[in-house]
């Protein structure tokens, strides 16, 4: 087929006849002539028409033009786009396809309508030429990483997508069987357990490209159904994840960004990043931790403080040597108590000193702002976001590793503990006795984090190979073996030590595509109800086909 693209010419094309299939973009009328600016996926060129014979084009309209590439003339050429320095001289044009009234401008990305709209012509608005960037940006990325993990000898290999229900993390999507009635699969969270049971077989390095599903609350980052770079290997440490990942991310940042990535990423563990920065996804572009003055501040004179640190509270603090403004430490105080605490301690040190803190009988920094929170973990989070908003901001890439993350967490409303990465990982040498002494929270996991710019973009593990081990791993979580009897029963055949990880791909590409939302690199997402508006998703089901399901709605 002879066919050529409007994003691809440009002065080596100069004289040369095309054939282009495009839509047009804008049509503007100068009296003689039409200037038709045509679009493909490549990209925009501008057409020419003299306008002897009448012709009716209208914007989205899909035509089939065949005409001659000319210089523009010098005062006419553009250095913006590709095609700038040249136009096509329309021979002759033919409609393929007509287009109704559109609900949105495809051309004005100034006039872009609220997402519903979006989402519900998702054909129109995937047609814009960001759209059509990202998709290819996926595309790109779909190609470097398999061909990257493939150059390392991992297998692709893919796993089912109706499977065993099993209690762990997020919710299930549970899928009805016809031949078993009131039996049910669901939709996996991760191919987590036949990714390990892989190892098991021998497989020894696999990866997928694998669509993940979650029956969760969703947020800007995360969609019900999102694709991982999912990745297992039997014989490693944490080191040997680490090293994969960063050469592929070092890899992909200079290949799409043509940016260098420092590697190896420093490696903090969850509780100095807990302790330095209030999160376990710190955003490092942000300058300034958070500091604990408890020993600093006791016995100074302020009674409130002593009471804290009395019940085994700490005093932390973020210090900066601005001296903020009233507004400021308002809009803090009003952060603060948005995450249930009372208020803030805060002292600005200027010529004069001021706030609750310069009751202390002592100066804790000469100049600057002190603003700071007395307790336990809870003052973490509203610390995090004050720490960032006092912080220097430097434009960048700020990659990290965060490892030894605790193996469970207590849930206080239930009164147990329960796993808080997923409890098929393997606790660190040195703490898996504290689940001998009943200190259960002190279980730390070889657990680790990809994080970068405050973003969580991977997840993983070294796994428990042992069945017994992984048995009474999950007795300490609150999970019933037996609901994992088929995994656990594999680990009985010389199952190889093993670990691996998942890198969010969606926010992968978002992050590279410089998206804030996943939803703007996913060809068809849900929106943050869940809902797939073009097709209309969930919908309802006939009764005959609940009947054969043996099924009933309850209204
Ligand atoms: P985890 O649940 O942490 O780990 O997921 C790994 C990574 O996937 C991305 N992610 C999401 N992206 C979009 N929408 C969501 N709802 C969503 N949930 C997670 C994040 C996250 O870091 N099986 C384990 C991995 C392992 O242990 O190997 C797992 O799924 O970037």
């Amino acid at each position: 087929m002879k066919r050529d693209y409007c994003g691809e010419l440009d002065l080596t094309y100069k004289e040369k006849s095309v054939l282009l299939k495009a839509w047009v973009h804008r049509v503007r009328d100068f009296g003689k002539f039409l200037f038709i600016e045509l679009r493909d996926r490549t990209g925009i060129v501008q057409a020419i028409y003299d306008k002897k014979k009448p012709l009716e084009l209208k914007q989205e309209y899909l035509v089939e033009v065949e005409g001659t590439v000319k210089e523009r003339p010098h005062e006419q050429k553009r250095k913006d786009i590709k095609t700038g320095e040249i136009e096509v001289e329309v021979n002759s044009i033919k409609i393929i396809s007509k287009s109704h009234e559109l609900p949105f401008s495809i051309e004005r990305e100034e006039l872009l309508p609220g997402e519903e709209i979006r989402l519900k012509y998702r054909y129109l608005d995937l047609r814009r030429p960001k759209m059509q960037r990202n998709i290819k940006l996926r595309h790109r990325l779909f190609q470097y990483v398999r061909n990257y993990l493939s150059e390392k000898g991992f297998y692709e290999v893919d796993t089912p997508l109706l499977a065993k229900h099993t209690p762990e993390g997020a919710r299930d999507f549970i899928i009805p069987s016809r031949n078993f009635p009131g039996k049910f699969y669901v939709l996996p969270q991760s191919p987590q357990l036949y990714k390990q049971i892989l190892m098991v077989s021998g497989v020894d390095r696999y990866f997928q490209i694998a669509k993940c599903l979650r029956d969760e609350d969703l947020r800007a980052d995360r969609q019900p159904e999102f694709t991982q770079i999912d990745i297992e290997a039997s014989f490693v440490e944490p080191e040997d994840i680490y090293r994969l990942i960063e050469e592929m991310m070092k890899k992909l940042w200079g290949k799409i960004l043509n940016v260098n990535i420092d590697t190896p990423f420093p490696v903090f563990t969850y509780k100095e990043v807990m302790e330095k920065y209030g999160t376990d996804k710190p955003d490092l572009r942000y300058s300034g931790e958070i500091v604990d003055i408890t020993e600093r501040v006791k016995n100074r004179g302020m009674r409130l403080i002593d009471g804290i640190i009395e019940k085994g509270g700490r005093i932390k603090a973020v210090i900066t040597e601005e001296i903020l403004s009233r507004k400021t430490l308002k809009e803090f105080e009003e952060i603060s108590r948005e995450h249930g605490l009372p208020g803030i301690l805060w002292a600005k040190y200027d010529e004069s000193i001021s706030g609750p803190l310069s009751n202390l009988n002592f100066k804790i920094i000469e100049r600057g702002t002190v603003i700071a929170l007395g307790g336990g973990k809870e003052v973490y989070p509203p610390l995090s976001i004050i720490r960032k908003k006092t912080g220097k901001f430097q434009e960048g890439w700020k990659f990290l590793w965060v490892d030894r993350f605790p193996m469970y967490s207590w849930n206080e409303e239930e009164e147990r503990y329960e796993p808080e990465h997923h409890i098929f990982s393997m606790p660190t040498e040195d703490t898996l006795h504290y689940l001998e002494t009943g200190e259960i929270e002190k279980v730390e996991g070889k657990i680790y984090d990809l994080v970068l710019n405050g973003i969580e973009l991977g997840s993983g593990s070294i796994r428990v190979h042992e069945p017994e081990l992984q048995e009474k791993l999950m007795r300490y979580g609150g999970i019933d073996p037996e609901d994992f009897r088929f995994f656990l029963d594999s680990l009985k055949y010389g199952a190889p030590p093993h670990g691996g990880i998942a890198i969010g791909f969606d926010r992968l590409v978002a992050l590279l595509a410089g998206e804030d939302s996943i939803r703007e690199v996913i060809p068809f997402p849900k929106t943050t109800s869940c809902q797939a508006l073009m097709e209309g998703a969930p919908s309802r089901i006939s009764n005959e086909i609940l009947k054969e399901l043996k099924i009933r709605i309850e209204e």
